[in-house]
């Protein structure tokens, strides 16, 4: 990531922080614990340097063994003490720490799930499952890992330095003189990291999402079909060593500040002992062995959590990248959703209206996200050219509209804003008289079934794909609505009936007994109006006969708009309407279309395939 980036990421600190404090104020209590723990177990620690000291100044030279004993049992309790401390610290920081992952994940889930479809034809699934994943850990790591450690650091370091200093303040100005020459290079190697870091997150983004579109069936059996395994694996090994290299650069630059750390503290402590030896050595009075001990064990103590320290505001700029990469997801603006005062659509009788509806895709500016999308992102950011141009039509409760016309005339287009896939530009959608706009989202669903070309399956039982229609449908349900759609038989005679898993997008079925079972499933939905978009298209005569047959059961006393290539669905419809680029061309019924000798006329001739 450029300059840009990292400046306009800086701008957002501030905001990114309050709003990551908004979502910690829950566990505010929690938290407040942890931090009561880290300054018990600072306190705590400070103390064996000093127990040290009065064995090697006090106990030894005195030859007073029960004052040693005394000491010994203060150096054990210490660390039971410690011991006890960090394992209550931890289990706080943990469960803080989770739970917040569980919030943010579910926050995230949910927000994707009311993103319009277009939103989904443009992200990158890999990228976006990224976000659920690594970049919500990084924000928990931000709070409880980051936090934590700045917290434990500076009461650490602030206990060790007064205790230093009562000790013997000239040693202790001389150890600490040395810090200048380590704070310089650690911020700088710390702001490296930092980019590499943020870098490194978005090489892995893009490693999974080659994986997540290669190891979709869909994606390997195009990788099959066109025998390209060898460039597949060449293009993943490109992404794959590119995360390799960074991780390399990564651990060195972790171990040039850790080795320089070491070093700084290797020459303190040197100094420490040194300086006090010879203060020793010239007046015994003055300062003795068992303080220079333990200065020389403070200094240690002192110089991990400077380095940390120096960090922290860029190891804190860094947690708050993850964080900022979720906030953008949970940021997008959903275009779709229910009106604050939408009413629920109650029994629907199924009359759907368009009224003098022009639409066209809408700018994706706004609702989408250039980091999820990869290569395409460029493309298409403006608002597309009209697609529907005044369509007026009004189907009646029950009745059948059979909409023709050539490939991109708008037909799916058309139907989709009947469920709310898209809202209208102008005009609009109504069902029995109501704006869908005006109605929840849910009573909408619920009132309008769609079987389209190439219907979606979960990788579950068949039993639970029905029953994703309706969750309390009993078993005899399932069995009417299956025979309903002609598809019983053959559920009865595989091994485990209604129990068998289908495979990831259903790929165990053939394409008729996928559509079969999808009929079935808007049947146990049974909804007032069904969409059909070219829903017999892909199939073979035999598969279409049963198709159809299931279609005639779900249409019946439902309204109807089916998108049909077969000219024996369409002689059926009460209305046909021909849409030619977005208008509506001609409409009337079979006989008087004929007659007319027009477009349609002219597509029932040359491209929906008669059958009678
Ligand atoms: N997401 C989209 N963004 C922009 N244009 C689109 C989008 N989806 C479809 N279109 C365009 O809308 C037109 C109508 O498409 P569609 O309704 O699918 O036609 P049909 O179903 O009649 O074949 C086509 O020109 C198509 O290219
Ligand atoms: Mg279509």
């Amino acid at each position: 990531m450029g300059d840009a980036a990292e400046l306009r990421s800086r701008g957002l600190d501030r905001t990114v922080a309050r709003r990551a404090w908004g979502l910690a104020r829950p566990y505010r209590r929690r938290l407040l614990g942890f931090v009561g723990l880290i300054v018990l177990a600072a306190a705590v620690s400070a103390a064996p340097p000093l127990l040290i000291r009065e064995i090697i100044d006090g106990a030894i030279p005195d030859g007073d063994r029960q004052q040693l004993v005394w000491l010994f049992v203060g150096l054990v309790g210490v660390g039971f003490v410690v011991a006890v401390v960090s394992m209550a610290e931890r289990w706080l920081s943990a469960s803080i720490g989770e739970e917040l992952i569980l919030d943010l994940r579910t926050m995230l889930y949910r927000h994707v799930h009311t993103m319009p479809i277009a939103f989904f034809t443009r992200t990158q699934t890999g990228s976006l499952i990224t976000r659920l994943n690594n970049d919500v850990i990084g924000a928990q790591r931000a709070l409880t890992g980051t936090l934590g450690g700045i917290v434990d650091n500076l009461i650490g370091v602030t206990i060790t330095l007064i205790v230093m200093f009562t000790l013997e303040w000239r040693v202790t100005l001389i150890a600490v003189s040395l810090l200048p020459l380590f704070i310089v290079p650690a911020r700088v190697v710390g702001r490296r990291l930092q980019a590499l870091s943020r870098e490194g997150m978005g090489l892995n983004a893009e490693m999974n999402t080659v994986m997540t579109e290669r190891f979709h069936v869909a994606g390997a059996l195009l990788v099959k079909l066109f025998g390209r395994i060898d460039r597949e694996v060449e293009t993943f090994h490109d992404k794959a060593e590119r995360v390799a290299a960074i991780g390399v650069k990564q651990a060195m630059t972790g171990r040039a500040l850790f080795a320089s750390l070491g070093l700084v503290g290797a020459l303190a402590t040197a100094l420490v002992y040194l300086v006090g030896g010879w203060l020793v050595i010239g007046d015994a009075a003055d300062i003795q062995i068992g303080t220079v001990v333990a200065l020389g064990l403070y200094v240690t103590q002192l110089y991990g959590p400077l380095a940390q320290l120096s960090n922290a505001r860029v190891d804190l700029m860094t947690a708050l990248v993850s964080f900022e990469r979720v906030f953008e997801v949970v940021d997008l603006p959903r275009p779709i959703e229910d009106a604050p005062d939408a009413v629920e659509l109650t029994h629907p009788v199924g009359r759907v209206t368009f009224d003098h509806v022009w639409f066209r895709f809408p700018a994706a500016s706004g609702s989408h996200l250039v980091s999820l999308e990869g290569p395409t992102a460029e493309h298409g950011d403006d608002a597309s050219d009209w697609i529907l141009r005044d369509i007026d039509l009004d189907i009646a409760p029950g009745a059948m509209v059979a909409l023709v016309g050539r490939s991109g005339a708008g037909k799916s287009t058309l139907s989709s804003l009947v469920p709310r896939l898209h809202d209208v530009t102008e005009g609009a959608v109504l069902i029995d008289g109501h704006d869908v706009r005006d109605l929840t989202l849910a009573s909408v669903a619920d009132a309008v079934g769609v079987v389209s070309q190439d219907p979606h399956l979960f990788h579950d039982s068949i039993a639970v794909n029905l029953r994703y229609a309706r969750p309390d449908a009993s078993d005899a349900d399932l069995v009417r609505v299956a025979r309903a759609a002609r598809i019983h038989d053959t559920i009865a005679a595989l091994p485990d009936g209604y129990d068998t898993i289908v495979g990831e997008r259903g790929y165990r079925l053939s394409g008729g007994e996928k559509q079969r079972l999808s009929i079935a499933r808007v049947l146990l939905k049974d909804p007032a109006i069904v969409v059909l978009d070219e829903a017999t298209a892909h199939l073979d005569t035999e598969s279409e006969r049963l198709v159809q047959a299931a279609l005639k059961e779900t249409l019946h006393g439902r309204t109807s708009l089916v998108i049909a290539h077969r000219l024996s669905t369409v002689v059926d419809a009460d209305q046909i309407v021909v849409l030619d680029a977005g208008r509506i061309a001609e409409r009337g019924t079979h006989t008087e279309l004929l007659a007319a000798g027009g477009l349609y006329a002219e597509l029932a001739r040359t491209q929906l395939v008669g059958v009678g």
